[in-house]
Order: structure tokens, then C-alpha cells, then sequence
């Protein structure tokens, strides 16, 4: 079988841990990752983090960003090739994740603009019918992001926003906060991970 790989576009707005952690739960899994990274998402990879990433390095710039040598099967496309593998319906892919969106990202997803290959990518797994989800961050959201976030679920994407649980003890660190949103993703794709505890109830016996 040809290689399915999910698309993780990486986008300008704050929360690069978020998609750290995705990242890290996909290769976790044993998933095949194809990364774009935006222009914008460099800057705040570079604030949140002090890494400059790079394509001529990004293999050395994603282990460390990531702080793991060995990174599995993952593919980049910097974010200007138009003609990537999944600028096109025929390049086979599970589905696609932006984590973060920013609202530029969110707006060029609803509105089909295609300006690079992150959103071009989310607009072709949208025509075909695959799995996207975005993660959008901002605070407080402008109604143009509303708007957009409506479009993207009536087109069939999951919405599911960098608002972290409390529940289940799952605020003691930032990095359980950070767990808890990427675990909702993974959620989302259907691939398995542990990285927070599910609710079970207190059943009666
Ligand atoms: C440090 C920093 C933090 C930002 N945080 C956000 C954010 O949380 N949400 C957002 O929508 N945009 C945020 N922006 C603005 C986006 O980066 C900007 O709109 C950019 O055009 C997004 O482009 P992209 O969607 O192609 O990545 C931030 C920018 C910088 C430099």
C-alpha cells in the first residue's frame, strides 16, 4: 500500500507547543507526518521557542524543536511550493491538521484563497472529503473568525479550538494543558495516544 501520510500544516498563530505535542502523539503512534510551516509560524516557532526553523535544515531544526534524533517517516514542503505532493487530490493523505490556525489561516481555509501550500493542502482535503482539523488560537476571536470557523464545520471540518480541559486533575502543568488539546486532535484522527486520562464516570456497582 502507498504511503498515507497525515498533513500537519503549521500556522502563525501562538501555541507552536500545541503542535509540538501533535507531532510528537503522531510519530508516537507509528504515523507518516508531511509538515508545512507556514512563513508566519517561523516567528513564533523562533519566540515561543528560540528555534529557527529552516528549510535547507528542518530535519535538525524539527529534532530539536521536537527533542528527538530520531524523527520516523516525515516528509516537509516548505510553504511556497505550490507544486507539492499535497497541493494535489491525487497525492494520497489520511487527512490533514493546522495546529495552531491562526485567523489569516482560518480565512484562507473558508474562503478556498489557496494563498500557500498550507491552505491550498486544507482546501484540497476538504474537496477530498478527508479528515481537517483545525486548532484556532486567538483571544477574543473578531467575528470574521466566527464566521470562518462556521464555513469550516458546515464544510465538514472538526473545529476544535486551543481550549484545554481543567477536569481530571489535568491542570497541574502547562504541559498537561498543552497534552490535553493535542490529545483531543489525535481524538479527532483517530489515532490512539495516552497523553491525558479519560473521564469514566463514577459508575454505580
Ligand atoms: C508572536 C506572534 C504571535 C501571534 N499570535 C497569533 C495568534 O495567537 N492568533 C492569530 O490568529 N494570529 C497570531 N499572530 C498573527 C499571525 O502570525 C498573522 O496573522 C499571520 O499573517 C498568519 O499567517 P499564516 O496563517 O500564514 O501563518 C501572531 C503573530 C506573531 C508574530
Amino acid at each position: 500500500m502507498s504511503r498515507r501520510p497525515w498533513v500537519v500544516g503549521v500556522s502563525g498563530a501562538s501555541g507552536t507547543p500545541y503542535a509540538r505535542a501533535v507531532l510528537a502523539g503522531l510519530l508516537d503512534a507509528g504515523e507518516t507526518i508531511d509538515l508545512v510551516v507556514s512563513r508566519a509560524a517561523r516567528l513564533t516557532l523562533r519566540d515561543e521557542t528560540g528555534i529557527s526553523f529552516r528549510d535547507a535544515h528542518w530535519r535538525d531544526d524539527l529534532a530539536s524543536w521536537l527533542g528527538r534524533a530520531q524523527l520516523g517517516d516525515v516528509t516537509y514542503w516548505p510553504a511556497g511550493d505550490l507544486a507539492a505532493g499535497p497541493a494535489s487530490g491525487s497525492y494520497p493523505t489520511r487527512g490533514m491538521v493546522v495546529v495552531p490556525a491562526s485567523t489569516a489561516s482560518l480565512a484562507g481555509i473558508a474562503l478556498g484563497l489557496s494563498k500557500d501550500l498550507l491552505q491550498r493542502a486544507a482546501d484540497v482535503t476538504l474537496k477530498e472529503r478527508r479528515t481537517l482539523v483545525v486548532v484556532p488560537r486567538e483571544a477574543p476571536y473578531p467575528r470574521s473568525a466566527l464566521v470562518h470557523m462556521l464555513e469550516l464545520h458546515d464544510a465538514g471540518a472538526v473545529v476544535l479550538p486551543a481550549s484545554p480541559g481543567f477536569y481530571g486533575g489535568a491542570g497541574k502543568d502547562v504541559q498537561q494543558l498543552v497534552d490535553f488539546v493535542a490529545g483531543k486532535v489525535l481524538d479527532a484522527l483517530g489515532v490512539n495516544h495516552d497523553l491525558f486520562t479519560r473521564w469514566a464516570g463514577e459508575p454505580r456497582r
